[in-house]
């Protein structure tokens, strides 16, 4: 069987371990693997390397991802010459199934690929941001959360020298996994997600209380995808994330001004932006990135396209691909309540 693999949309730490995870797996059944440069750009434009042991041997513990990655999606609208030239060098290529490793978007394009030309899809789930549904952790998300911790636990060290409160932004697109463990894990005094809008009263309100009980500095933790209050006087905006915001300020430098205005404790922020996304990736995403890699590579050789390999519990299984990206998994109330018994 010839295997074509594709890394797409934003890069993680953990791809390069599922890469290996497919190619290690696929040996076994005899498979020959070709690598499919920048995500579906690279089937767009015929874009191929060789993949084999060698290739892949020694990237375990290397971050980004060997194959390169682009946004390209052919099923945007527009696209409709790089739909025709994604399916004719499949033809050409003779891909006998097609491994795509990626979000919502990538995961997308395999799904319709598959429901729609019967293109031999399989997919493996990965994001930063942990909001695909279908499987209950992506590889990039521990890791990701982990620069974040770093980050809130070097913000205390100053926060507490100079008796500010330091905000920490963090990304997470549409969904509030990232602040939500970065916040819990860190102590935080106060956090932000897209999941609900941010209520200024009730967060000053808060730092207030925590100041007044003797506290000499907060940290607080923001959600690139907060939804901020549209306030009067200032331009607003709305954002990639379809929420209202000022135009010019980011969630992070929004929420810090916003707490030395109606405090007057001093706030400084920082934005951790890309930095969650390089690096090596933890143990935790390469065992993760290792085992939905190689039950990728089964569920090739069972024929099961159309399929993703997720984590389900404590097992790694396929389930359906449309069932996974038609649906984003953002953090549930219950979890968005028990983070808050944490602010004290
Ligand atoms: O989806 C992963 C992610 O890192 C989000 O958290 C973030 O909003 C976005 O990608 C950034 O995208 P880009 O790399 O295109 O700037």
């Amino acid at each position: 069987m010839k295997v074509g693999i594709l890394t797409g949309g934003g890069d993680c730490p953990g791809l390069n371990p599922a890469i290996r995870g497919v190619v290690y797996r696929g040996m076994d059944f005899g498979f020959e693997f070709v690598g499919i440069e920048e995500g579906w750009r690279g089937l767009v434009k015929g874009i191929y390397r060789p993949l084999g042991l060698s290739d892949v041997e020694e990237i375990i513990y290397q971050g980004g991802t060997m194959l390169g990655s682009s946004r390209t999606n052919p099923f945007k609208k527009g696209g409709e010459k790089d739909l025709e030239a994604v399916l004719s060098n499949i033809k050409e290529a003779k891909f006998d199934a097609i491994v795509a490793l990626g979000g919502e978007d990538t995961l997308g394009v395999a799904a319709k690929l598959y429901s729609q030309y019967g293109v031999p899809t399989v997919g493996v789930p990965k994001t930063m941001d942990n909001d695909l549904s279908g499987t209950d952790f992506t590889f990039g998300f521990d890791t990701a959360a982990a620069v974040g911790l770093d980050a809130i636990d070097r913000l205390r060290d100053t926060a507490r020298s100079h008796r500010r409160v330091m905000v920490l932004e963090v990304m997470g697109r549409h969904a509030g996994w990232v602040a939500w463990y970065v916040g819990v894990a860190g102590g935080a005094d106060w956090v932000t997600l897209p999941e609900e809008p941010l209520d200024v009263d009730a967060m000053v309100a808060h730092l207030n209380a925590v100041r007044a009980r003797g506290k000499k500095y907060g940290l607080v933790v923001c959600s690139e995808g907060t939804e901020l209050p549209a306030l009067s006087g200032e331009e607003k905006a709305v954002d990639d994330f379809g929420h209202v915001k000022l135009s010019d300020r980011s969630v992070g430098e929004f929420v810090a001004s916003t707490i030395t205005e109606k405090t007057g404790w001093e706030s400084r922020h920082a934005v951790v932006g890309h930095v969650h996304r390089g690096g090596a990736p933890t143990l935790f995403d390469r065992v993760l990135g290792m085992r939905v890699g190689i039950k990728a590579a089964e569920l090739v050789r069972d024929k099961q396209f159309g399929q993703m390999a997720a984590l389900v519990g404590t097992e790694v299984k396929g389930v359906d691909i449309v069932g996974a990206t038609s649906v984003l998994k953002v953090v549930p109330p219950q979890l968005v309540e028990l983070m808050k018994t944490t602010f004290k």
